[in-house]
């Protein structure tokens, strides 16, 4: 069981991935149709209230509510009252004033979404708040895997490159270890310190060591909002030391597959060949984004609405 809210994988129970994953192949069917739509949410309110930046994470889950048929609201932080100095809660009661079913909150603050979980009855899904958690993409990643490999148990799955300051690679490394799999991560000493020891993973000193040894190669963005100064000589630097270029990628195994949560840097942490190669996945994480929303939206909204279980054509 699912719960009220999605707000990390942490602690989040193998059964419970399990039957995300489950019912996003699922909601992923609907997608192949010629008409994308089902009607189970019908009637119901999704408010996607982003106070980052994003590209896949908010179309993705707007474009998931609208295929199971509910009402999408968003709202966008740069022409709301959040420039006139509104707060996070008082937004928070003026959105709920309009009785919402569920909202899909980023935050630059850890922590954020629970607040609003805690303070409301609505449904919450965490869409990334700060360094802490992005649950859906790592359920979405974990999907990807599932797929090419038939199971997590066992794999061998490195992720390379800011993995401190990722709330990618910390629902990731949550969410992988949970259901069976290795996690070994590499990065430059600011990016991928000794506190990490604290998490299920193995460090190493080199992204030479982790490929060898890889499946799955995640790279991970830097993530210049949160970094402190002096983290970072140069990208290029960076690309040198912990890059993926095709000579490195020629290190891993022939069926090693290579991930990004996006948005991707070319030439930085990924070359440009690297990301159109055919061991890439980056556009399937993004399809399989919409399946995994869907199925979110719908074991958290679904079960108690007129249309639950109706994944045929919606009218
Ligand atoms: N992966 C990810 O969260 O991308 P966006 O920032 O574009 O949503």
């Amino acid at each position: 069981m699912i719960g009220k809210d999605l707000l990390q994988l942490r602690g989040m129970p193998r059964e419970t991935i399990t039957e995300i994953l489950d019912t996003a192949e699922q909601m992923r069917e609907v997608g192949r149709r010629k008409v994308k739509k089902v009607p189970p949410l019908r009637g119901r309110l999704v408010v996607t209230l982003f106070f980052e930046n994003s590209t896949r994470t908010k179309t993705s889950f707007e474009l998931a509510a609208k295929r199971l048929s509910a009402d999408t609201l968003s709202f966008n932080v740069n022409t709301s009252s959040t420039t006139k100095g509104e707060t996070l809660m008082d937004t928070a009661r003026t959105i709920y004033a309009m009785q919402p079913d569920a909202v899909v909150v980023r935050h630059a603050c850890a922590g954020a979404p629970h607040l609003l979980a805690r303070n409301f009855p609505w449904r919450v899904l965490n869409a990334g708040d700060g360094i802490h958690e992005h649950p859906s993409q790592g359920l979405l990643d974990m999907l990807t895997i599932r797929d090419k490999f038939g199971s997590l148990e066992g794999r061998t799955v490195a992720i390379v490159g800011d993995v401190q300051h990722s709330r990618v690679a910390r629902s990731n490394i949550w969410g992988l270890t949970t259901m069976g799999a290795r996690v070994i991560v590499a990065g430059p000493g600011t990016m991928c310190r000794a506190e990490l020891s604290g998490l299920p993973v193995e460090m190493r000193h080199t992204i030479d060591e982790v490929v060898r040894d890889a499946d799955v190669i995640m790279l991970l963005r830097i993530q210049h909002e949160r970094l402190g100064r002096g983290v970072l000589p140069s990208a290029r630097e960076y690309a040198t030391f912990y890059g993926l270029d095709l000579a490195r990628l020629r290190m891993a195994g022939p069926d090693v597959m290579v991930m990004h949560p996006g948005p991707i840097n070319r030439g930085v942490e990924i070359g440009a060949d690297v990301a159109d190669s055919a061991q890439s996945v980056i556009l399937d994480q993004v399809t399989n984004g919409i399946a995994v929303r869907m199925a979110l939206l719908y074991l958290l909204l679904g079960s108690d609405s007129p249309g639950a279980g109706a994944l045929h054509a919606a009218d």
